[in-house]
């Protein structure tokens, strides 16, 4: 039988495993929904890519993108592999402080950092800023002269790339929030300013044009543009010395996503970086790789119950069967967002043919399909325990508690005995910050 087995996701007689734990025995023991994540798989996924990059090119850093996951738990892996991580955001930065990251290993992004973001970033002494537009540039620069401290930027460029993804995760072109455009010179503006800065040093630009890219051809033309722009400003300026190439390799969500091999992605991506430093006999930058999804994604699967089976006609003829998930799009709001497909399995009747077209939907008050026509035993009954597999990334770290529902746990297999990394919200929890006025008048 074909079944998508990815990341750690193995038959073991009747038992659909991950990181060689039984599915159903963890739904039985923590409940449902739960996200499952297997350290072994993102550790491998880790040392896979570190590998690929730095045979590529052995001056790159690899920072995870803490928005496809900023589980502590998960962050303090990433810590402990050695590589950097990116932020975009204050808790993010919380996060990656709290799993044991130093300053040093930390990058952060934003289109629109708050000046307090920035000040916290100026204090904690990370070791670059990206800025987005020019208004950041003076605000920061004041931020940090105020603080007495010179601080590390690079400059995210919109390099005129449009990648083949969908619109929503396109970033690289013209039109984009993201960035200062090369084309119309708001890149050499932005440049200029930041060298004027007193308390700002360039070390370098960076760009990410889109993710969930199945080759690296778009990244190689967006690092191409990105370095060519590089190169014009270090002729005289020595402190630019990095590339940031942004993440976006992509997973395998269905048996037909077939991502490019990462060694042949990462030299692909060296080369259009470094050309043209090679090429104007300047000293070769350092590559900084963000990638999200590439390391999390397949690590994680996302485990359901159906709470219900039901058939209706549909236009044209014939019927459809909806299996109502205890989940949906406040666990995972991608394919609502952007269309997004994922495999689902049966583990509870792993060995029959998943060969019968269902639709999955959530339980939420929206047409919250999760999977429009995913292929699951016939027999695929209320009560069955369904897998949908591949949501390592931006699944956990875009939940919502639409319809009040309390964010599902995490628990970490692939390290020893499970244990849970993020408790199950309570009900009581989610009412934590919430006020209702006295009705009482005081007298
Ligand atoms: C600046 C930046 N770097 C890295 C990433 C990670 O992308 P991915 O998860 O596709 O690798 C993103 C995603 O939005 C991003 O905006």
């Amino acid at each position: 039988m074909d079944l998508h087995l990815v990341g750690s996701l193995s038959v073991s007689g009747q038992a659909l495993t991950f990181g060689g734990e039984s599915v159903e025995a963890l739904a039985d023991r923590f409940g449902t929904p739960l996200y499952v994540f297997d350290a072994t798989t993102f550790r491998t996924s880790v040392q896979e890519f570190v590998d690929a990059a730095k045979s590529a090119h052995s001056d790159t850093r690899i920072a995870l993108a803490a928005k496809a996951n900023s589980a502590v738990a998960i962050l303090s892996i990433a810590e402990e592999c050695g590589i950097d991580v990116d932020v975009a955001s204050e808790g993010e930065l919380e996060a990656a402080l709290r799993a044991g990251f130093t300053t040093d290993r930390v990058h952060v992004h934003g289109n629109n950092k708050s000046d307090a973001e920035l000040e916290r970033a100026v204090r904690e002494g990370v070791r670059a800023i990206v800025i987005d537009c020019l208004s950041e540039i003076d605000r920061l620069q004041s931020i940090c002269h105020r603080h007495g401290r010179v601080q590390d930027v690079m400059l995210r460029l919109a390099p005129g790339v449009d990648p083949v993804t969908h619109h929503a995760i396109s970033t690289g072109q013209d039109d984009t929030k993201f960035g200062m455009n090369v084309s119309d010179g708001s890149a050499d503006e932005g440049t200029q300013r930041i060298l004027a800065a007193e308390d700002l040093r360039l070390i370098g630009f960076h760009c990410h044009v889109g993710s969930q890219l199945m080759d690296s051809e778009a990244q190689v033309a967006g690092a191409q543009r990105v370095s060519e722009f590089a190169v014009r400003y270090a002729r005289d300026h020595d402190s630019i010395h990095e590339i940031g190439v942004g993440g976006g390799l992509g997973i395998r969500y269905t048996k037909d996503d077939d991502p490019e091999d990462v060694v042949k992605y990462c030299q692909e991506i060296a080369d259009a970086a470094l050309g043209p430093f090679r090429g104007a006999g300047l000293p070769l930058p350092t590559i900084c790789h963000e990638p999200g999804r590439r390391l999390v994604g397949e690590a994680g699967i996302t485990v359901y119950r159906v709470g219900v089976r039901k058939s209706v006609p549909i236009i044209g003829g014939g019927q459809r069967t909806y299996l109502s998930v205890d989940g949906g799009l406040a666990d995972n709001p991608r394919p609502q967002l952007y269309d997004a497909v994922y495999t689902a399995l049966n583990a509870s009747r792993i060995s029959e043919p998943h060969d019968t077209e269902f639709r999955v939907s959530g339980r939420h008050c929206e047409t919250d399909t999760l999977i429009d026509a995913a292929k699951l035993p016939g027999a695929t009954s209320e009560g069955d325990t369904i897998v949908v597999t591949c949501t390592g990334a931006y699944n956990q770290s875009m939940a919502s508690n639409y319809n009040r529902y309390p964010r599902p746990a995490l628990i970490i297999v692939g390290d020893g005995e499970p244990w849970v990394a993020v408790e199950r919200e309570s009900i009581e929890e989610l009412f934590r910050n919430e006020r209702v006025r006295s009705r009482v008048k005081s007298s």
